[in-house]
């Protein structure tokens, strides 16, 4: 323990080359400054409080003509303000630090671009990417400079996607989609690991993200070896026709029993209660699974609910998206 603290220590204080992984995403430098930013106090007030503790312990010992303790002071205001203000303004100051390099992560930080939106699926015990353009992979693809959004879903258990040379993680979550934006910055392969205990072999549930250079690089990629009809937009087509969706939604915008899916993605609707929600996965999930919960302003609750697998759900937001987003 001791031992690992101090060439901790040591490699920090070095500039630490070498020692935590390549700094690989738009947000990787703030995460270490943060890091070591609470790592040096934490490190600081542990020496001092430890040296004052060994020395008080010698120097008040009970010894031959000191049996009774000595009298002490009860009180100092001035004291007691400077021990309450200062750990107060560090604490302070790593909150608002850490809360906005956490925002910094909710955004896919330095470019306005369109993200690029790949749909993670986590399941025991591997992972798997479902690529814009079809291409579903054991390996995450992505482009350097380009930033990226991932919707994450899993099919059993609780797990975590995790690149450390990103330093970030996201959970994926049963009936749920959660999100983790980001912008590689480094072109290179990264490990991704499972943070979340998810079994038997949590930690083999390991697959790696390959950054490319270049959008020509991700795409020569992203057609070699593409199957015509194995692709997430080709299986939500397919559910979509078997679940009868086309008997209330049509594709081309004109208007059934249901509002047309046409342009759907992304877009803002007014519900029956006058709130407004935004097309995304979460609200397509909800909408398939409990019809009644947000009904679109106009139309009647008639629908039943639809019973969905996780890749089908995952399907059927990537054909949604394919047939055209709002602007
Ligand atoms: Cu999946 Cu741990």
């Amino acid at each position: 323990m001791i031992r690992s603290l101090l060439e901790t220590s040591a490699a920090l204080l070095a500039g630490a080359p070498g020692f935590f992984p390549a700094r690989a995403s738009s947000v990787a430098g703030e995460v270490d400054r943060v890091f070591g930013f609470i790592f040096w106090i934490s490190l600081f007030f542990l020496v001092l409080i430890v040296a004052l503790t060994i020395l008080f312990v010698v120097r008040y010992r009970r010894r031959p003509g000191r049996e009774e303790p000595e009298l002490t002071a009860s009180h100092d205001t001035r004291l007691e303000l400077l021990w309450t203000g200062i750990p107060l303004v560090l604490v302070a100051v790593m909150f608002v630090w850490s809360t906005r390099t956490w925002l910094e992560m909710t955004r896919a930080a330095g470019s306005d671009e369109k993200p690029l939106r790949v749909q993670v699926t986590g399941r025991r015990w591997s992972w798997w990417f479902d690529h814009p353009g079809g291409k579903g992979s054991e390996e995450l693809h992505v482009v350097a400079q380009r930033p990226v959004e991932l919707v994450l879903s899993a099919t059993d258990v609780i797990h975590s996607l995790y690149v450390p040379e990103f330093r970030l993680k996201q959970d994926a979550v049963p009936g749920r989609f959660t999100r983790m934006t980001f912008t590689p910055t480094l072109a290179g392969t990264y490990p991704i690991l499972c943070a979340e205990y998810c079994g038997t072999d949590h930690s083999r549930m390991l697959a790696s993200v390959v950054v490319h250079p270049d959008q020509r690089s991700f795409d020569a990629w992203a057609r070699e070896g593409l199957a015509p009809d194995g692709s997430l937009v080709a299986l939500g087509k397919q559910v979509f026709a078997k679940k009868g969706c086309l008997g209330c939604h049509s594709l081309d915008g004109s208007r059934r029993v249901g509002p047309s899916v046409k342009g759907l993605w992304g877009r803002e609707e007014k519900l029956v209660d006058g709130a407004l929600v935004r097309v995304d996965d979460e609200y397509l999930r909800e909408s398939l699974l409990k019809p009644g919960a947000k009904v679109v302003a106009g139309f009647g609750n008639l629908m039943p609910p639809v019973a969905l697998d996780e890749r089908e759900l995952q399907a059927l937001a990537a054909y949604l998206q394919s047939l055209g987003e709002a602007p």
